[in-house]
């Protein structure tokens, strides 16, 4: 097997992230999307983690998955009630465990921060909440250029096509990754239209097809969420460019996934 693609990868296609790729941080070690998270993927030999970016009401992007604080935080109410302010006040990590009690949530900047420390790469995914992209887009971008060669580690991606193009038209080179749970037929016209070298995609949706297509077109292709490294051994072909889990050091302990990963 080889994994040269057949065409080469589009220039934004990519940064060199790891195939196993830690969803949320290791979030079944740590609160989902908290630095303790973060760590415990470092801890485990992760080189590339994935987070969610949402923004606060006054504009601080911070680190969580949902519109709403309840699921993950012992807050109440949405996100765009609080502003960066109220953040120390709110524990991200009892919920998870008492363990984690204490834990914060937090800004995109300490994120990078700690990712940028520790050499790691990773996919940030922008969660506009269904409200205009623009000012997530911006301060997204804005934590990137705060930190020299920062840009470079990172693909940047979205459910949210309209935050993909907005991101594509204030950065021509930024890594970008097209989220799609299943893709619609033109998917390649899609990513094409904004430039977009990444599809990442719901495993459980991905077919020969997909994986054939992505290679002849030179798109990178992940899979999100994947946690049973034995039941995705049939994945394990060429075109397939990582997987998106939530237990990497499955992943990592497994020979298989390891050697496919280049461990
Ligand atoms: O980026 C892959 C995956 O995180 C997308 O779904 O809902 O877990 O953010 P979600
Ligand atoms: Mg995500």
């Amino acid at each position: 097997m080889t994994d040269a693609p057949d065409t080469p990868r589009h220039p934004a296609a990519d940064v060199a992230l790891d195939r196993i790729i830690a969803h949320r941080g290791a979030s079944r070690a740590a609160p989902e999307n908290t630095l303790a998270a973060f760590r415990a993927a470092i801890a485990a030999g992760v080189r590339t983690v994935e987070f969610d970016v949402s923004l606060l009401g006054d504009g601080t992007p911070v680190l969580h998955h949902d519109a709403a604080l309840d699921r993950c935080t012992d807050g109440r109410g949405p996100l765009s009630a609080i502003g960066a302010a109220d953040l120390a006040g709110i524990d991200a990590g009892a919920w998870f465990s008492p363990n984690f009690a204490g834990e914060r949530i937090p800004q995109l900047g300490e994120a990078l921060d700690l990712l940028g420390g520790a050499g790691l790469t990773a996919n940030l995914e922008m969660k506009p909440h269904g409200a205009d992209p623009e000012p997530l887009v911006q301060a997204v971008l804005a934590a990137m250029d705060a930190r020299p060669g920062m840009a470079e580690r990172i693909v940047v991606s979205s459910f949210d096509a309209g935050a993909l193009a907005a991101l594509r038209a204030r950065a021509p080179a930024q890594a970008l990754a097209m989220l799609y749970k299943e893709p619609p037929a033109d998917w390649r016209e899609r990513l094409s239209a904004l430039g977009i070298g990444a599809l990442h995609m719901r495993h459980t949706a991905l077919t020969p097809e997909h994986l054939a297509e992505a290679r002849a077109a030179g798109i990178a292709l992940r899979v999100f969420t994947v946690n049973d490294p034995a039941g995705l051994v049939p994945l394990r072909l060429p075109g397939l460019d990582g997987v998106i889990t939530d237990v990497p050091r499955r992943f990592l302990d497994d020979p298989g996934w390891a050697a496919w990963a280049g461990r």
